[in-house]
């Protein structure tokens, strides 16, 4: 009888846990995924992976799941579930006696940390310490993919990026560049006990941002700063619920306030050269990569309504700022 793989796998159809499959696949090195979702079950059938039901939800599915598996990676949708979610995770991977747990959690998480996002990551990153067994956490920064394809719409549409980011920077990481981490963690010896801050290789600003989209697009991208009541707005059309909105408001906060702008050497220490933004949109725009947010859209015809009138609003103030770049450029 062939023997159940070592490494398992959760939120394989995710941004980070697509690539660490794909990339395990790759190299021939035996891997089980995990899902609650039926329809990402026959998609992992599919492509040839081996598979096993799992919900977070259901804690009997979490210790079968576990079952002689030596490496688990953690991850899941970001939203108010995620404490309750992931702790359940942790104590089911202690019961099936897993030697070492990797971790994704987010970049300046902790228990006093700003949103309830990272507070949550905070209180998981204890339990995980807590937990008797090895661990490696990885801490990214917002992804690229997360960050720019939320309002990829609003790019096509109007030719513009509108978010509360004022003129502070970002050093966003690609969800490709993360997955490289898990991949050395759940394959390499040396990384227990070690928790990696991840950031991408530039802070750039929405300005800087959107000049790259311009180059790569061959179009102008306007870059237009919003409100943070517009963010809200664009939170519900999107169908990102509070904890995650909240989350995102709190970011862009950072970002406006210049406090989020660091730029960390740990890709770098760990020998993965750190995929640049313009290489990013590059693979984007030619299907090579892919991601966004872990939310599916809502899709009624009040929210399309609301999305036409935001397209709008956005269109008259690209108008605006051409007038005015016009009306600059002619003085
Ligand atoms: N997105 C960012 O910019 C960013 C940045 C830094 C840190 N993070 C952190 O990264 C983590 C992942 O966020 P993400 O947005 O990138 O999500 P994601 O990894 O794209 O998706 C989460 C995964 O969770 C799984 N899942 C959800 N509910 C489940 C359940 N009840 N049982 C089993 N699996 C379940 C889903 O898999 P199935 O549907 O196949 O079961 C899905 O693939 C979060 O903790 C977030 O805070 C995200």
């Amino acid at each position: 009888m062939k023997n159940k793989p070592k490494i398992l796998l959760t939120g394989a159809g995710g941004n980070t846990g697509q690539v660490i499959a794909a990339e395990l696949q790759k190299r021939g090195i035996p891997f089980v995924v995990m899902t609650h979702s039926e329809s990402n079950k026959a998609r992992f059938q599919k492509q040839g992976m081996e598979v096993v039901s799992g919900d977070f939800d259901i804690p009997e599915t979490l210790e079968l799941a576990l079952s002689d598996i030596e490496k688990a990676y953690l991850v899941c949708t970001p939203d108010e579930k995620l404490v309750a979610r992931e702790t359940a995770f942790i104590a089911a991977a202690k019961r099936a006696r897993v030697r070492h747990l990797i971790m994704c959690s987010a970049y300046l998480s902790g228990e006093n940390a700003e949103s309830e996002n990272l507070r949550s990551h905070g209180l998981i990153e204890k339990a995980v310490r807590e937990s008797g067994m090895d661990y490696t956490i990885i801490r990214p920064v917002g992804f690229m993919q997360t960050f720019t394809l939320f309002v990829w719409d609003m790019v096509q549409k109007a030719n513009a990026i509108s978010l509360a980011a004022g003129d502070g920077g970002m050093a966003l990481i690609d969800v490709r560049d993360v997955a490289a981490v898990g991949v050395k963690v759940l394959t390499e010896p040396g990384h227990a006990g070690k928790v990696y801050d991840l950031t991408g290789p530039e802070s750039l600003t929405m300005y800087r941002q959107a000049e790259i989209l311009s180059k790569v697009l061959g179009r102008k991208i306007y870059y237009i700063p919003s409100t943070e009541a517009q963010m809200e707005q664009v939170m519900k059309v999107l169908g990102v619920p509070e904890t995650p909105s909240e989350h995102v408001q709190k970011v862009f906060k950072m970002q406006r306030e210049h406090r989020i702008e660091m730029v960390l050497p740990t890709l770098q220490e760990l020998g993965i050269q750190p995929t640049p933004y313009e290489q990013f949109a590059r693979d984007y725009v030619s299907g090579i990569t892919q991601g966004g947010n872990s939310f599916p859209a809502p899709d009624t015809l009040f929210i399309r309504l609301f999305n036409a009138f935001g397209v709008f609003m956005v269109r008259m103030q690209v108008n605006q700022t051409k007038r005015r770049e016009a009306r600059n450029a002619g003085a």
